[in-house]
């Protein structure tokens, strides 16, 4: 169903009547208004586009022209269906085209007006109620929507089988999408991967799967690549700081920032700073930005090398002093300096 657009020589605010149309469907349950809103939502994705992936044939983005296809309609007035997407649809940065109401549920696709929704009919009354010309037409058409355009819970629910639990969040670290699949998704893990890289590129660039619960005493995970490269070394940002990590030999946990933010408003300028189990320094890096000096221990020397680089890479390399020893010594080492009161921190 469409009514013409401003300056298509009709009184109708296109904007104001597609609103008050999706919503008046929307109460009835019977469109799907996020199909809608996409599809009238050029300019958006164009930009993102502009700023991020390349763009794909003759200035059309992959995901551009994956909106919708159309690949078939039944009707004999071809012209109808030729302006679907817009006559300009991807050269202007607005959408300008007339607007559509897709009435997406297959139940209705060979119904006449007498047996469409109700809102519908009132739509097409009211309107001819009004203009000697009706300004709305009830078309047929099929759409096609290609992988691109469905979100990842909407592809998974469509591949695995019925009943599975769509494994749709995910943790992030750095350019890295970290699953946690149940047993029951294992004989899918590399499909599911797929659908994640797919659906999160190109910020995400590898898809693992936590393979054991962590045993070791540096509390490195071991992990599966499903999908993507293969390298777990990775840039992270965490409250507006930038780490270096290898996921493959160091401990990180993202989900541990709020709790690094509480530790660090207990500290003041005059503290001095000993962080035992440092890893590769979220919390010895924050401090030494607000406290007189930071002691940074670790027992994983691999954790030690990345506590270094990072603590390079934000020049407090003086501020840090780090260590790579078993904690009690290092408490015994720092205690036998006579620092006063020092902080430690287990955890
Ligand atoms: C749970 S992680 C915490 C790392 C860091 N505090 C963070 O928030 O990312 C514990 C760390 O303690 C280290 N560790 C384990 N046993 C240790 C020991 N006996 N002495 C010193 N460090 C140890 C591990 O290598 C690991 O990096």
């Amino acid at each position: 169903i469409y009514g013409k657009a401003e300056g298509d020589g009709e009184l109708l605010n296109s904007v104001l009547y597609r609103d008050k149309l999706a919503r008046t469907f929307n109460s009835q349950g019977y469109v799907n208004f996020r199909n809608l809103a996409k599809i009238s939502r050029s300019k958006k994705k164009k930009k993102m586009m502009d700023g991020g992936e390349k763009r794909g044939v003759k200035g059309v983005g992959r995901n551009d022209m994956a909106f919708v296809e159309v690949v078939e309609c039944e009707e004999s007035d071809v012209d109808d269906f030729s302006g679907l997407l817009g006559e300009d649809f991807g050269k202007r940065p607005k959408w300008r085209g007339s607007t559509r109401l897709l009435l997406l549920d297959e139940q209705y696709a060979n119904k006449v007006l007498d047996e469409l929704p109700e809102a519908i009919k009132v739509a097409f009354q009211e309107h001819d109620g009004q203009c000697t010309r009706s300004a709305f037409e009830l078309v047929k058409c099929k759409l096609t929507l290609l992988y691109d355009y469905w979100q990842l819970n909407e592809v998974l629910e469509a591949l695995l089988p019925k009943g599975t639990t769509i494994p749709s969040a995910f943790e992030t670290v750095g350019h890295i999408a970290h699953l946690n699949l149940r047993d029951e998704h294992l004989q899918y893990k590399h499909l599911i991967a797929k659908v994640v890289l797919d659906k999160n590129r190109p910020k995400k660039k590898t898809v693992v799967n936590k393979v054991d619960a962590i045993h070791n005493d540096y509390r490195t995970m071991q992990l599966e690549v499903l999908a993507g490269n293969n390298s777990l070394v990775t840039t992270l940002v965490e409250n507006g700081l930038r780490f270096q990590v290898d996921l493959a030999s160091v401990y990180w946990n993202s989900r541990l920032a709020t709790e690094r933010q509480r530790l660090l408003s207990c500290f003041t300028y005059s503290d001095i700073v000993c962080d035992v189990f440092a890893g590769v320094g979220p919390l010895a890096i924050y401090a030494a930005k607000k406290v007189k000096h930071v002691y940074a221990n670790d027992l994983n020397p691999c954790a030690v090398e990345y506590l270094e680089r990072n603590s390079a890479l934000h020049k407090l390399d003086r501020k840090i002093e780090v260590f790579n020893m078993d904690g009690r010594r290092f408490i015994n080492i720092q205690s036998s300096y006579g620092l006063g009161s020092l902080l430690f921190r287990a955890w």
